[in-house]
């Protein structure tokens, strides 16, 4: 009974599906093959707007190379202390955007404070040559805490940006869970919220290493497609990642499998409200949350898998994924009321 992480969960059938049909015979390398070329028309139709689309491998090699993009070497990226850029790339945005320095924002339930960040920004400049200048923002959506920006907060965001002239990036690992949570269309999430790329993620929901980035801003088009060359992910037979690419992104299988995980969480949280300790909202498929740790140790011995938050010995995160029994949510509930 896995809620350790959605990155373990299988790849969904209809994925694999598509992956099998497109290994068929020869087809054309280097991003020119059909599903390429069809992966980058339905983000167009999707968004509703001008997209480039680089099919990726993994969200580290996503948000670098929009880093890349959008910071010379001597820029500062503000993103949250919590945020996966900072915490959990091995310093690769630095890497490749040549030096550029993190600055991270402290915020509650792993939302930057806009407030801090303006302050920052503010102050900003008053040491001329000796320190770095601002030049992204980078928001994740969902956040490291399970919740998500309401459109409200992103566009308080999209003001500063414009304020200050700075590029706004999203990391997307998980787009799908934080989309369907707000309700709202992929374009308001994005570009109509200020968002010039975005790190779009799949594999988290129901890909096989199929993640990418996609820009929506065209003052970086001459620049894309040799950043993605010289980082080394230009990669050969990309249709194995687009073609999996399109099929989530087919008959809306992408927003039915975020869908199903959200519920699940949901249904966890309503629950158990009142039973324990919630120490974020809610809002999409990740849930953490305060057991004793007597309890810990029995669910470990019950058979549930899940992490004890780093930090602490009696916070446990949850995750719930496509895959996620409503059987194993089911024991996992009774066995917390147990209490
Ligand atoms: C918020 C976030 N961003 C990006 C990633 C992408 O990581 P990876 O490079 O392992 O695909 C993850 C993976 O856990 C994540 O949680």
């Amino acid at each position: 009974m896995n809620f350790r992480s959605d990155n373990e969960a299988p790849v969904n059938e209809h994925i694999m599906k598509a992956l099998i049909e497109a290994n068929q015979g020869f087809e054309e390398s280097y991003g020119y093959d059909k599903y390429s070329v069809q992966f980058k028309a339905q983000c167009q139709d999707l968004f509703q707007c001008w997209v480039e689309a680089l099919p990726l491998t993994t969200g580290t090699a996503a948000n670098s190379i929009a880093m890349a993009l959008s910071c010379p070497p001597y820029g500062a990226i503000y993103c949250h202390e919590g945020a996966h850029i900072n915490a959990d790339e091995c310093g690769a945005p630095e890497m490749f955007t040549s030096g550029a320095k993190l600055i991270p924002i402290a915020g509650n339930h792993g939302k930057i404070d806009i407030d801090v960040l303006r302050a920052k920004l503010a102050g900003s400049g008053v040491h001329g040559e000796h320190e770095v200048m601002p030049a992204v923002i980078s928001l994740t959506q969902c956040t490291e805490a399970g919740t998500v920006y309401t459109l409200e907060e992103l566009n308080a965001f999209k003001a500063l940006k414009e304020e200050f002239g700075l590029a706004l990036h999203m990391d997307g690992a998980r787009f799908a869970n934080a989309l369907v949570s707000l309700g709202c269309s992929a374009a308001e999430m994005t570009w109509q919220s200020g968002i010039d790329m975005l790190s779009f993620g799949a594999t988290k929901n129901g890909a096989m290493m199929a993640e990418s980035l996609l820009v929506f801003n065209p003052k970086y088009k001459s620049q894309i497609l040799r950043h993605r060359k010289r980082s080394g992910h230009l990669i050969s037979k990309m249709r194995y990642v687009s073609s999996q690419l399109c099929a989530y992104l087919t008959d809306d299988l992408w927003l039915q499998l975020a869908n199903d995980a959200n519920q699940q969480a949901l249904f966890f949280y309503e629950n158990c409200e009142g039973q324990i300790e919630f120490i974020h909202p809610v809002d999409a498929n990740e849930v953490f949350c305060r057991l004793p740790v007597k309890k810990i140790v029995q669910l470990k011995q019950q058979g549930f898998e899940f992490h004890v938050w780093p930090g602490s010995n009696d916070i446990i995160r949850l995750v719930f994924s496509h895959a996620t029994q409503p059987q194993a949510v089911q024991r996992l509930i009774q066995s917390i009321n147990e209490i």
